[in-house]
């Protein structure tokens, strides 16, 4: 039995999408390439949907919309890097957010035991295999279990009110 069937009946929304979209872009986050393999076949996604879930064991978890070509590879190849981009790399953001004809040739980087790239000068990279999925709405959550953590010097890339910044010290 799902949480929400043992709970008593919610009010209805009044949330329309354009104001939920609105609400979430004043959470700023961290920006991540998703990079995933199948077979052949290698993409990579701009995602800021992404959490720890766990240090022991290491789990992680990211929110993959069902329509992107990148679902399919991570569902079939059971893999995915997260590449936490730094604020030097919002270019690779804005190519990784787009839909065809993506490719590595000209991104530095280097293949992790997963099988996915690992990209070169980002501020952290974890390689990961897929432990579990969750379908909700049109994404699905994917967590996964963390095979190699490295972490960098450049400082993070953040996206937040529908742009790009860096990490400023208050
Ligand atoms: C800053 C930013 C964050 C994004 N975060 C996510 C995310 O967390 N999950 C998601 O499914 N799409 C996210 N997207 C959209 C995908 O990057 C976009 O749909 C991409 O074209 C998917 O590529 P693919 O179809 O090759 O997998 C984000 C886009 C941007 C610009």
């Amino acid at each position: 039995m799902s949480a929400a069937a043992t709970m008593p009946p919610a009010p209805e929304s009044d949330a329309d999408p354009a104001a939920f979209k609105a609400a979430m872009r004043r959470l700023a986050a961290g920006v991540t390439v998703v990079t995933s393999r199948h077979g052949g076949t290698v993409n990579g996604m701009t995602a800021t949907a992404v959490c720890s879930v766990s240090a022991e064991p290491p789990l992680v978890l990211v929110v993959m919309n069902r329509s992107s070509a990148s679902h399919g590879v991570v569902s079939r190849g059971g893999a995915f890097a997260l590449n936490f981009l730094s604020e030097e790399q919002s270019d690779l953001a804005t190519y990784f957010a787009g839909r065809d004809g993506k490719s590595f040739d000209t991104v530095p980087h280097r293949i992790g035991a997963s099988g996915c790239p690992l990209i070169e000068g980002c501020a952290a990279q974890l390689d990961c295999v897929l432990e579990s999925r969750h379908d909700e709405g049109t994404h699905t959550i994917f967590v996964a279990r963390v095979l190699h953590a490295e972490t960098d010097e450049g400082s993070p890339l953040v996206y937040g009110d529908a742009a790009f910044h860096g990490l400023k010290p208050l």
